[in-house]
């Protein structure tokens, strides 16, 4: 099944600066995600600024990306910017250093790589940073040590004189770091690159309860009105956490992953998909959040995989972010060679989204008891273009819009 699924988001700034204020909400038990409000927005609002911008460029295509990761990319080449390129990519952001140092910055990233990093039971979440340089260029002792400190990232050296080697070199790291998942990342490479910069995640989470199978179906997805596609339509009667959305003409469905994470899809009414993209920012994410009740719903919802692989330095610019993807960048925190730049900036995101996640999951799922199948609760149905946000804990990891099956 083929699908236009528009982001993997993250409130990952916001996130950070709130962590020191609440450190004892991040513990908070519950599988409520309003007993969980996260993210703090800041004015600029980076990943959903980020996500109508990658979805303004691609109309009908698919998009899928992670705004941790972008977020933690762009905090790497903060740490090796100087001056105005250093300046941009903080403004890009939405990042006031007067708030807090730098220092803190980029511990706060470090805090949240560990977090996200951590594995768990039925949950699975890959983020990671590599750097591959040349080993003709010197690159200065205290970069290297806060992107291994800080940023959990290894350099590599690689030498771009042979750029299929070096092209193979780097791909063969992602792939194995992924699990196969996300392979041929880097596409073209020359020898006048010197250094590249991959960060990668990858999510796969069991639902705490599954679709049973059997209840799968072949069922219309409208496109459009008049566009009608089959696809195998999911579906169960359970008691998921609703709320509907009148100013964006909206509801949301919270189904929780294990592991502590949960997906919320938000069926925007017939033609309302522009007025809910462009009401997306972080006060009506943490509305939803608080509103979320517990309902009892029979939920029609396609499987899909999706994934998306973005040349970020061509899009950043769009945001703000352009002086380090140019000849007047200054990257002297990284080598004190003139004439640097950031040559590409990759990001590839891939999600599944079936049944069960995988094949263990009925092992650890809650078991649900059909108490009222009786009252025959109400449907939603989501056979138009509709919303995904995946969060855990206190983040939101992914925002999609499948709008094409
Ligand atoms: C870069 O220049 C600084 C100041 O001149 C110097 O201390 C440092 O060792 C140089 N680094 C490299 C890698 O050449
Ligand atoms: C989910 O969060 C709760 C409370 O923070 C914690 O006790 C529990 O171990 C977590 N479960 C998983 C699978 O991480
Ligand atoms: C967020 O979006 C909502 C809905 O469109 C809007 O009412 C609100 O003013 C926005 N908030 C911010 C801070 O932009």
């Amino acid at each position: 099944m083929k699908l236009v699924l528009l982001l993997g988001l993250m409130l990952l700034s916001s996130q950070v600066t709130t962590r020191r204020h609440h450190p004892r909400e991040m513990k908070k038990k519950g599988r409520d995600p309003a007993s969980r409000a996260p993210v703090a927005s800041s004015p600029k609002d980076f990943a959903f600024d980020l996500y109508r911008t990658l979805a303004s460029i691609a109309p009908g295509q698919n998009v899928f990306f992670s705004p941790v990761s972008v977020t933690i990319s762009l905090a790497m080449l903060c740490l090796g910017s100087r001056a105005h390129t250093k300046a941009e990519i903080l403004e890009g952001l939405g990042i006031h250093l007067h708030q807090r140092s730098e220092d803190q910055l980029h511990e706060g990233f470090r805090q949240l790589l560990l977090e996200l990093s951590h594995p768990r039971e039925g949950f699975q979440l890959t983020l990671g940073n590599a750097l591959f340089t040349d080993p003709i260029i010197a690159i200065q002792d205290s970069f290297v040590r806060a992107m291994k400190t800080l940023y959990l990232a290894e350099p590599f050296p690689v030498s771009f004189t042979d750029p299929a080697a070096a092209m193979k070199q780097i791909n063969d790291y992602v792939a194995k770091q992924t699990n196969g998942k996300i392979v041929d990342l880097i596409q073209n490479l020359d020898s006048t690159h010197f250094m590249v910069i991959v960060n990668y995640i990858f999510f796969k989470a069991k639902w705490e309860t599954s679709f049973s199978i059997k209840n799968t179906q072949e069922q219309n997805f409208y496109v459009t009105p008049e566009t009608v596609v089959r696809v195998p339509m999911m579906s169960r009667i359970d008691q998921f956490d609703y709320f509907q959305d009148q100013n964006l003409a909206c509801r949301v469905v919270g189904v929780p992953y294990q592991g502590n994470a949960t997906a919320l899809f938000i069926l925007p009414n017939q033609g309302k998909m522009e007025q809910l993209e462009n009401g997306l920012n972080g006060s009506t994410l943490r509305k939803w959040l608080r509103m979320l009740t517990k309902r009892e719903l029979r939920l029609y919802l396609p499987k899909f995989s999706i994934e998306g692989s973005y040349q970020l330095e061509k899009i950043l610019p769009r945001l703000g972010i352009s002086e380090v993807f140019s000849s007047f960048a200054d990257l002297s925190g990284i080598t004190n060679h003139s004439h640097t730049q950031v040559s590409e900036m990759v990001h590839k995101a891939k999600a599944d989204v079936d049944e069960a996640g995988t094949t263990a999951a009925a092992a650890t799922g809650i078991v649900f008891t059909f108490r009222s199948a009786h009252l025959n609760p109400p449907r939603i149905v989501f056979n138009r273009p509709f919303l995904m946000l995946i969060l855990k804990n206190m983040n939101i990891l992914f925002l999609g819009k499948v709008s094409r099956p």
